[in-house]
């Protein structure tokens, strides 16, 4: 089969590479790619905004099925375009994408089938949103209802914070993702990523992570996309696995099909859990990045046929076979990000890594230039390893980090620190 995967992180090297190791795909492009991918599978310029663009890409190349990577091409229907010229998609919908596209809608389609989540309230205007804040009083959680690239949600400790997060949204902070606001109960707990497959209609589970998304040690500074991941997560045990799946991600996929609206894709669930009992933090529509590197390590070549049946509707014939060992990945990332950083710098050591199944950097921003690899983005590597134990893994990842000669960039040295302590 031929085979194009939409999108350019470290998610996409990681979707790539282990597409590539299935036997079913002739051939694979990536659009638009990375320095990494391109060492591997063909990279492809495409503007993945455009639906019919992408369709066109798809009519000239004979691609058999596709693969969107982030969630802006899904909330802005490029799934649709696709299915509708006859191709087949591994990506929700749009109106299915409004899990992640709209918070207000997540939290409705919560209410509906009883979900366990955050009391909160959904405001069009400031007036009537600062006096939901006042009446129920800090800690409380501001966030933009649209899609605001991971930046869109302030944890406020006091009163005066969350009204100066109301009034910003409102002027405009957040653009048009900011013109509806909803305010949570900040729930307690430990955070895990839940990642699931629905076919419209069947849910199996691929995995657990847990991200850490400070950029500084002990979960210190400020947010970024996320700094390193591992899994499984302890704490999401098969208990706690089995609960939210009863009680939280099987209803909203019913509740979903019965709407018209079914769900065909990964669903990233984000999971508060306190005492044994989840609750829903939120959703994603695509693979967490990094999450998505330490899963493609555990899952390797079946992770196509699992999308392949995801978007067939053939999810109940399918089992997971995933390797009983612990992946890690730490990113590196250059220097000042999450603030201004600067890109072109040379990374040097990385042809002397080993790259197997065990092993792997998954580039995120970078680009090759005269045989050169240049850092192109915020987040620029991601150095994946598999061991029987977590401890394992980590020791493996931060061995690879340390062969990798790159001084203008950075790394967090504690990624597994929770589940590790
Ligand atoms: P989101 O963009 O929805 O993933 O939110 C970013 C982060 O904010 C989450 O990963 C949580 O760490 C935190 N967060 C979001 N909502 C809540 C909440 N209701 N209570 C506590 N923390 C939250
Ligand atoms: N790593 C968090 C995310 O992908 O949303």
């Amino acid at each position: 089969m031929n085979i194009l995967i939409l999108g350019s992180g470290g998610r996409e090297h990681s979707l790539a590479w282990a597409v590539m190791q299935n036997p079913k795909c002739d051939k694979l492009i990536v659009a638009p790619g990375n320095a990494g991918i391109a060492a591997i599978a063909q990279c492809a310029k495409l503007d993945i905004m455009d639906g019919a663009a992408v369709v066109t890409f798809c009519e000239g190349n004979n691609i058999d099925f596709v693969i969107i990577g982030p969630e802006a091409p899904l909330a802005a229907g490029v799934g649709d375009d696709l299915r509708a010229a006859g191709f087949d998609v591994f990506g929700p919908s749009k109106a299915a994408a409004a899990l992640e596209a709209s918070k207000a809608f997540t939290k409705e389609i919560c209410d509906a089938c009883d979900a366990p989540t955050a009391a909160y309230g959904h405001f069009t205007d400031a007036v009537s949103a600062r006096a939901y804040v006042e009446k129920q009083g800090a800690p409380i959680v501001i966030k933009a209802d649209g899609l605001a690239a991971g930046k869109g949600v302030i944890i406020a400790m006091t009163d005066a914070e969350a009204l100066a997060a109301v009034d910003e949204m409102f002027d405009g902070a957040f653009g048009d993702a900011g013109a509806e606001v909803v305010i949570e109960e900040f729930m307690e707990g430990e955070e895990a990523s839940f990642f699931v497959l629905c076919d419209g209609e069947t849910v199996l589970p691929i995995g657990t992570a847990q991200d850490h998304k400070r950029v500084g040690e002990g979960d210190s500074g400020p947010n970024t996309g996320g700094m390193g991941a591992y899994s499984p997560a302890p704490v999401l045990s098969d208990e706690i696995a089995e609960r939210a799946l009863d009680e939280i991600i099987r209803p909203c996929m019913a509740e979903m099909a019965k709407r018209g609206m079914p769900y065909q894709g990964v669903l990233y669930a984000g999971l508060m859990i306190k005492d044994g009992q989840p609750r829903l933090v939120e959703y994603n529509v695509r693979f967490g990045d990094p999450e998505c590197q330490v899963l493609m390590m555990r899952l390797g070549a079946q992770a196509f046929d699992l999308m392949q049946a995801t978007a067939k509707g053939s999810l109940a014939e399918m089992q997971v076979n995933w390797a009983e060992d612990h992946a890690l990945t730490v990113v590196m990332a250059a220097n000042g990000y999450p603030g201004a950083y600067e890109k072109g710098s040379e990374i040097k050591g990385l042809k002397d890594l080993p790259e197997d199944s065990a092993n792997m950097v998954f580039h995120a921003g970078t680009v090759a230039q005269d045989g050169a690899i240049l850092a192109n983005g915020g987040r620029v590597l991601n150095v994946t390893a598999r061991g029987a134990t977590l401890a394992e893994a980590q020791q493996r990842a931060y061995a690879m980090v340390d062969g990798i000669d790159w001084p203008e960039g950075f790394c967090r040295r504690d990624i597994g620190w929770r589940a590790l302590s």
